[in-house]
């Protein structure tokens, strides 16, 4: 098995939690849900999602900004809840900033390779799909469980991360573009379907029905708490919103998933504001 970069240290209390924009709050929700005890600084890169749509050199340049300012903040660990950034850009974070950083693809493709008996189907985004990054690992995973390798079949969504950020998805188009990507999973004959994006757990009231029963699902969002230190809780967690577009239009949608009222505050990055 590959090693997987763990917060494991009772002195990473203030963890940073980042995303391009709504995603990311499947991964904090469990965090907060196992891990009350950590302050959290969550940030969402709302100025320049999608991240799937952008070259690997734009969202290394934007992870490595936002990770620098999360470390300013005093974040002493980094959560990469962001399926692109954990497949381009976690190498050169390691060498930009001096804290431990942690990805979603290493759990996940573990979890992937021990569950499939023979074929996994990934949905990511064009960008992770293209990088080929779930399928090296899986199939690494795989020859470290002494299991046969499994077909991977890695399946680009251009048009998912807008359906969850602009809330559209008991639509008839979303129901239709989703019933699409579940026929391509069973077409491909599927028995293991990896989240390849944190934004795509929150498509599975529409997406779990259209797969049936017949295809476990693995949800990196899950994974997460394991690699944390636990630490004594308190009454309430800590946790400040920090976005790069409208903190208006992300608190409305994080409150709405959250289930609780949340406030957020812009934070201006070098980089332009450049939606696609
Ligand atoms: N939620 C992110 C991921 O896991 C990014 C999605 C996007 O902005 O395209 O890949």
């Amino acid at each position: 098995m590959l090693p997987i970069e763990n917060l494991k240290r009772p002195d990473v209390r203030k963890i940073g939690v980042f995303d391009s924009g709504l995603g990311g709050l499947t991964v904090l929700q469990e965090l907060l849900r196992n891990h009350p005890g950590h302050e959290y600084v969550y940030f969402g890169d709302t100025a320049h999602v999608p991240y799937g749509s952008r070259s690997a050199e734009d969202v290394i340049e934007l992870v490595c900004e936002i990770a620098g300012y999360l470390v300013q903040q005093g974040c002493q660990g980094l959560i990469l809840a962001c399926n692109t950034s954990s497949a381009l850009a976690i190498s050169a974070l390691r060498t930009t900033v001096d804290v431990p950083v942690l990805g979603v693809i290493g759990a996940a493709a573990r979890e992937a390779a021990q569950v499939t008996s023979g074929c996994v189907a990934v949905l990511a985004n064009p960008l992770t799909a293209s990088s080929g990054v779930y399928g090296e690992r899986i199939r690494l995973e795989s020859k470290g469980l002494a299991k046969s390798l499994p077909r991977v079949v890695e399946i680009g969504c251009r048009d998912l991360v807008p359906i969850v950020e602009k809330g559209l998805l008991h639509t008839e188009e979303s129901k239709h573009i989703l019933e699409g990507y579940a026929r391509t999973v069973l077409d491909a004959g599927a028995d293991t379907m990896v989240l390849g994006c944190t934004h795509y757990p929150l498509l599975l009231p529409v997406l779990g029905p259209l797969l049936g029963e017949g295809v476990k699902i693995v949800n990196p969002a899950t994974l997460m708490s394991d690699y944390l230190h636990p630490l004594e809780h308190q009454e309430s967690p800590t946790v400040e919103f920090k976005v790069s577009g409208s903190p208006q239009e992300f608190s409305a949608s994080a409150s709405r998933i959250l289930g609780w009222d949340i406030e957020s505050r812009q934070v201006l990055l070098r980089r332009p504001t450049q939606t696609l």
